[in-house]
């Protein structure tokens, strides 16, 4: 099963970057700051979709398919609160997302609805892809095996996740129009980790 997932997972989900190998270890010398990081993470992940549930009361498929979602995301962030308890180590601040921030700048603002709709599945559906391919690198690289193991759920999670914004996005929307737009999406993603500055503090 592992090595099956491993195969899944492994060009990742279609990103056109790979993480550069220096993050691990920068991250791992920095437990407190990325547990806090990644808790916020997963929060964001459970508040937005509660939000996208607002938004959409009618697409019935998603407020089925995203109400579960916002309970494992919020199971996420108490995985996590408790890691950081247990390590006797303080939930600090939510620090200002840069790469979220980034994303969202792509978006498509002035567009239809649709436009619109399309652009919150993808960012959502990239977040989930390239947090998949954080975990995963941790839970391949860092050195204590307690925490492997640990990123390890979490990349099996998001991995899911990822798969679940495109089929929602393709449920309502031309499988070609979001494919298309799917790989302007990666384009930019790669541009914008290209720019990036490595640090371990940050889960993106
Ligand atoms: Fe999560
Ligand atoms: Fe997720």
């Amino acid at each position: 099963m592992n090595d099956s997932i491993s195969e899944h997972t492994r060009n990742i989900l279609g990103l056109k970057l790979p993480t550069d190998p220096r993050w691990v270890n920068l991250a791992e010398m920095q437990l407190e700051e990325i547990l806090t990081d990644h808790a916020y993470c997963e929060q964001k992940a459970a508040t937005t979709c509660i939000s996208l549930i607002q938004k959409n009361p009618e697409k019935d498929l998603l407020v089925e398919e995203l109400s579960p979602i916002v309970t494992e995301e919020w199971g996420h962030f108490r995985m996590v609160l408790a890691e950081l308890k247990k390590r006797n180590l303080q939930l600090g601040r939510q620090r200002k997302d840069v790469y979220v921030n980034k994303l969202i700048d792509f978006q498509k603002k002035g567009g239809s609805p649709t436009e619109r709709f399309l652009d919150q599945m993808l960012i959502m559906a990239l977040i989930e892809a390239r947090s998949c391919e954080r975990f995963k690198r941790l839970s391949e690289g860092m050195d204590d095996e307690y925490m492997r193991k640990f990123y390890r759920k979490f990349m099996e999670s998001e991995a899911g996740h990822y798969t679940l914004f495109i089929n929602l996005a393709e449920h309502y929307i031309d499988k070609k129009i979001v494919r298309n737009r799917w790989a302007e999406w990666l384009k930019y993603e790669k541009e914008l980790m290209n720019s990036a500055e490595v640090r371990g503090d940050r889960i993106h």
